[in-house]
Order: structure tokens, then C-alpha cells, then sequence
């Protein structure tokens, strides 16, 4: 059977760096609150001339560079976004557009911050069923031009951010390429991380009181985040390992989605290992929703942390609540 193997890998951030002491002067926060909780001392906004999709291409066309394919190679293309330019349609149709692909399918996934690894496993299953050949997977985020930067705000600006990353899947026979995907979700925990309007459950779905009353910016209970993805990041990392018959020691390197730093030492020390085996660089990009991993996948391969043959390990957990992992043989 088939299997579906990176060829390719990009990223993309914005040029604007907002470091911690860029917010102590817009927000009552300071740069020892958020290094300590968070682990962060950068991130990168869009200035005023960017949007995601702009993001996103510059990422998709790294990515074809390093798999070394053109456009016309392209067979599908997925998007995994919480923050497209427009209301409807997606960025994916743009992305197509943009870098002159053939007619292809594409179509956004809005799974939050685990919206890169589901796209990876919807990819995944059109190529073992050889329905196409090669797949773009992109994840794209502009999260800071909907944050609430004043005091109130504090708990959740400081930590969101904006870039992209993608990723080139291939058909090959080889025994490289993704492993296995687990997906889950719990809409129970629906409003402790969510942005309600606009949506269907406001008729109309905008209105001048909807803003005044904030409905528009994103809300988290940081808490009960934090405490559920402490326990979903190892249990879903486990049940990669458990599928694949493999233990944590075949493992070259975790590659969790950059919630918290504080989040993947927990994640470490639950699985037993050290900060040298589960990669982290939220320090220089805070938290890029979608598209943390592709970016930390970028740079954990950048430094060598695993190459070819090796086994490595995504894991996401995120809003909805949703949580997911891969398993791949790079
Ligand atoms: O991508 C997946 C989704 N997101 C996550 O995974 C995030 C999960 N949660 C977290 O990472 C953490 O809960 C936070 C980093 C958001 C917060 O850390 P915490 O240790 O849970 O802090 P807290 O919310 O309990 O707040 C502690 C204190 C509060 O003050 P009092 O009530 O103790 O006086 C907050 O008002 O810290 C205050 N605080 C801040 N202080 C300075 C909250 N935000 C800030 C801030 N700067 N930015």
C-alpha cells in the first residue's frame, strides 16, 4: 500500500517582531510573568500590509522549493486555519490561485490548534487510497490582529501569534512517510477556549453591541486548558507509540505544538524523557495555533534533531477541545 512520505518542509513569519517589552508598554504585564508561565520573549504580528494567506503562500512556496516540485505537481491542497482573510471562502482557494496550480481541490480545516496534524491524516488517507499523488498541507495563522491588548487581555495576547508553515506529501512505496494519525475532540469543553462571534448563534451575527461587548476577540480559561492538554499531549503521544508497536526510545524527537513551554516540560516529564527529546522553540514565535508545528518541524530538522529514517512524533491539543497525534519515518 502506499504511503504518504515528506518531501518537503517551509515556513514563513512575519518580518514585525513584538518582543515582551514591546507589550509592557501597551498592556500591564512585564517580560518575568510571561517568560515564566509561558516561556516566551518574542513573537512575530503582521504589520498592516499582511495577511494569512500572504503567510501562507511565501510558507507553501518553501515548501515546493525543498520537495523540489513545481505547482503543476500539485494534486490537492488543505489549509489548516482559524484565521482566513474572510469570513468565506477559505485561504486554501487562494493559495491555488496564487501559485497558478492546475483546477485542484482545496478546502480549509478549522480543528484549531490541531488543525495541522488533522490535515496531515485527511492527506494521508487520499494517498493510501491513491486517489492523488501529491498533497500541500499548509498551516497559516494571523491571530494578533484579533487579540485584546489592553489589560483585560493580558492572560491571552501575550501568547498568540502569527506565521505559517507547510508541508509536501507524497505517494511512495518506501517505508518512510506517516505511520499512523489519531484525531480526537470533546466539544464539552467548547467555551473554555473559543471566540463567539460572528457566528450563526447571534442573529445578526455582528452587531455594535456584539463588539462592545467584546464576543469577537478570543476567550480561554488558561486553567482548565493547561490541565487538560498536560493529560492529552502523553495519552495521545502513547497510543502513536502503542499503534506502531515502537517505544519512546525509538523516538528521535517529539514535536508538540507550541502552547506553553511549561506545557511540553510537563509533557516531557510525563513521558519520562528531557527537554532534548520533545522540541521547543515557542521562546522565538509564541503560540502560532495551526501552524506552531510545521514551523517547529522546520526548525527541529534545521538543527539536526532528526533526519533521514528517523521516527518522530507530532502531537497537538487545542480548542474545541481537540487533540491529535502522527507518528512519521522522515
Ligand atoms: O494552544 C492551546 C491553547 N492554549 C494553551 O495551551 C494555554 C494554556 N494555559 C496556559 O498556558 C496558562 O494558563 C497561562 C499562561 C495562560 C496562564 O498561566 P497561569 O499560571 O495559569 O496563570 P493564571 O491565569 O492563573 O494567572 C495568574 C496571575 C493572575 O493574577 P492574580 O489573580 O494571581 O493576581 C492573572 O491576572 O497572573 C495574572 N496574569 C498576568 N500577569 C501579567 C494573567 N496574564 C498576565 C500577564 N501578565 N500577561
Amino acid at each position: 500500500m502506499k504511503k504518504a512520505q515528506i518531501t518537503g518542509i517551509g515556513f514563513n513569519v512575519p518580518e514585525r517582531i513584538v518582543t515582551n517589552q514591546d507589550l509592557e508598554k501597551i498592556m500591564d504585564t512585564n517580560d518575568q510573568w510571561i517568560q515564566k508561565r509561558s516561556g516566551i520573549t518574542q513573537r512575530h504580528w503582521v504589520g498592516e500590509e499582511s495577511n494569512t494567506s500572504i503567510l501562507a503562500i511565501k510558507a507553501a512556496k518553501n515548501a515546493m522549493l525543498d520537495a523540489k516540485i513545481d505547482a503543476n505537481d500539485i494534486d490537492l491542497v488543505i489549509c489548516a486555519t482559524l484565521t482566513s482573510d474572510y469570513f468565506f471562502p477559505g485561504i486554501s482557494n487562494q493559495i491555488q490561485h496564487a501559485l497558478e496550480m492546475r483546477k485542484v481541490g482545496a478546502f480549509d480545516i478549522k480543528a484549531a490548534c490541531s488543525a495541522f496534524i488533522y490535515s496531515l491524516s485527511i492527506g494521508d488517507q487520499f494517498i493510501r487510497t491513491e486517489q492523488y499523488k501529491t498533497i500541500l498541507v499548509v498551516g497559516a495563522e494571523v491571530q494578533s490582529t484579533a487579540l485584546d491588548i489592553s489589560d483585560e487581555g493580558r492572560n491571552i495576547s501575550v501568547l498568540f501569534a502569527d506565521g505559517a508553515g507547510a508541508a509536501i506529501l507524497q505517494a511512495t512505496d518506501s517505508n518512510k512517510g506517516i505511520l499512523s494519525t489519531h484525531l480526537h475532540s470533546d466539544g464539552k469543553f467548547l467555551k473554555e477556549l473559543w471566540c463567539e462571534a460572528p457566528g450563526t448563534s447571534n442573529n445578526p451575527r455582528l452587531t455594535k453591541d456584539i463588539l462592545d461587548e467584546g464576543k469577537h476577540l478570543p476567550y480561554m480559561n488558561g486553567r482548565e486548558v493547561f490541565k487538560n492538554a498536560v493529560r492529552r499531549f502523553p495519552e495521545v503521544i502513547n497510543e502513536a507509540l502503542d499503534a506502531n508497536k515502537l517505544t519512546i526510545d525509538d523516538i528521535a524527537q517529539i514535536i508538540p505544538h507550541q502552547a506553553n513551554h511549561r506545557i511540553s516540560e510537563a509533557v516531557a516529564r510525563r513521558m519520562g524523557v528531557g527537554m532534548d527529546k520533545v522540541f521547543s522553540n515557542i521562546k522565538n514565535y509564541g503560540n502560532t495555533t495551526a501552524a506552531s508545528i510545521p514551523i517547529a518541524m522546520c526548525e527541529a530538522r534545521e538543527k539536526g534533531l532528526f533526519s533521514s529514517d528517523d521516527i518522530i512524533i507530532l502531537a497537538a491539543f487545542g480548542a474545541g477541545f481537540t487533540w491529535a497525534s502522527t507518528a512519521i519515518r522522515w
